[in-house]
């Protein structure tokens, strides 16, 4: 039997005692117990599947802001690998509950921190790190880049999307030392802000980060990249950064590597956001609560990862020529056979990914409706 005011729920193979009240949609909110969100369940099925992709035996791994442990344990009884395991919270509550999690799922070897994480962090190395708190991940990323081992890896959580995607620019400005801009691939250039941020954090202590998969998904963005040392390598880095142009009348867009005066967003990462080793390896198993969703996103990673920065989107390409957007999947064809690289993207159902300039894309656009609809009239 439960004990009162606990739940049990189920994840992957997971079992995990939760608060009764526990949030179900949407970024969860503070309740004053211990948190758990079960919409977060894809991000941590997408945390197994990159676990089994990239973690080694022997390694130690840490869940900095593990809660009720949901991350941490299904890592360590999920991805299959011999790993010392290990768990933190400050709040003693979680601490309790991440031990009787451990327990229940018969893993009383994972050891339970509890303490302000970046106490921690200062104290002891790690091969992966994650970092998954409430809002904005900036007051630990420098302790994280630090704590690192060389060619270990960082995991980051930030739900502080509102700054990111440039509805709040002067606060991301203040958090992250890049301005954010309204766009309609805002979602992407929050993400690169966020990458940015860490390359930057790294390269104060001559480190270099590697993104290896770096994603948007329901209300977060979710980072996992690789450290290493070195200022050589921390100064290649730096130069993937650069500023994303983008004028709304035209829907014209540039990414440029010095500061432009006007309609700019960043400093933002510039350059590839995925591993494509990591991600062939990563499976969409059975076992996982999500596996259809996750699938279907390592699908459209696949598709996009050799893209460069920013979409369009289907809607606004619409409203400027006046004509009905077509099917996405067949338009991309399109574009391909008209020897344009494109692809969909995960940050928008709508989203193409393309080489192409705007007036070109609109042109083909315009070319492609002129097509589909003698082809539809002489069906008639
Ligand atoms: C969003 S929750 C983590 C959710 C969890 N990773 C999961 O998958 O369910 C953030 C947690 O960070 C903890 N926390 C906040 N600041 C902290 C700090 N400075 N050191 C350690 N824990 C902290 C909170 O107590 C809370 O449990």
């Amino acid at each position: 039997m439960n004990s009162p005011g606990l739940a049990t729920v189920r994840e992957g193979v997971t079992d995990l005692l939760v608060p009764e009240g526990f949030s179900r949609k949407g970024p969860g909110t503070k309740t004053g117990e211990v948190f758990y969100n079960r919409q977060m369940e894809f991000g941590r099925d997408i945390s197994v599947m990159f676990g089994r992709a990239t973690l080694k035996e022997g390694q130690r791994i840490l869940d900095g802001l593990a809660a009720s442990g949901a991350r941490g344990l299904r890592m360590a009884n999920e991805c299959g690998v011999r790993a010392d395991f290990e768990l933190n919270d400050r709040d003693l509550r979680a601490a309790v509950l991440m031990k009787q999690n451990a327990e229940m799922n018969s893993l009383g070897h994972v050891k339970i921190h509890c303490r302000d994480l970046r106490s921690l962090l200062a104290e002891e190395q790690f091969d992966y790190i994650d970092i998954d708190p409430f809002g904005t991940p900036v007051d630990f990323i420098d302790a994280a880049v630090q704590s690192c081992k060389n060619n270990g890896i960082i995991a980051i959580t930030a739900t502080d999307t509102a700054p990111l995607y440039g509805t709040y620019p002067k606060t991301c400005f203040r958090r992250y030392g890049s301005l954010s801009s309204r766009s309609p691939f805002a979602h992407e250039t929050g993400l690169r802000i966020l990458i940015g941020f860490i390359v930057r954090e790294a390269a104060k202590h001559d480190r270099a980060v590697e993104p290896l998969l770096c994603f948007h998904a329901d209300h977060y963005f979710r980072c996992h990249a690789r450290i290493r040392n070195g200022a050589a390598r921390a100064d290649a880095a730096i130069k993937g950064l650069g500023y994303v142009v983008y004028d709304r009348k035209t829907m014209k867009r540039q990414v440029l590597e010095d500061l432009p005066k006007k309609n700019y967003a960043g400093p933002i990462w510039a350059r590839a956001m995925f591993s494509p080793e990591i991600v062939k390896k990563m499976k969409a198993t059975g076992d996982l609560g999500t596996s259809p969703r996750c699938a279907k996103m390592l699908e459209a990673w696949s598709e996009e990862m050799a893209m460069g920065p920013g979409y369009y989107v289907m809607d606004d390409l619409a409203r400027k020529t006046k004509l009905a957007p077509p099917k996405l999947q067949e338009f991309v064809g399109f574009l391909r056979e008209s020897g344009a690289q494109a692809s969909r993207t995960h940050f928008d159902p709508k989203g193409i990914k393309t080489d192409l300039g705007a007036s070109e894309l609109l042109k083909l656009y315009k070319k492609h409706s002129k097509r589909t609809s003698s082809r539809r009239k002489s069906n008639v």
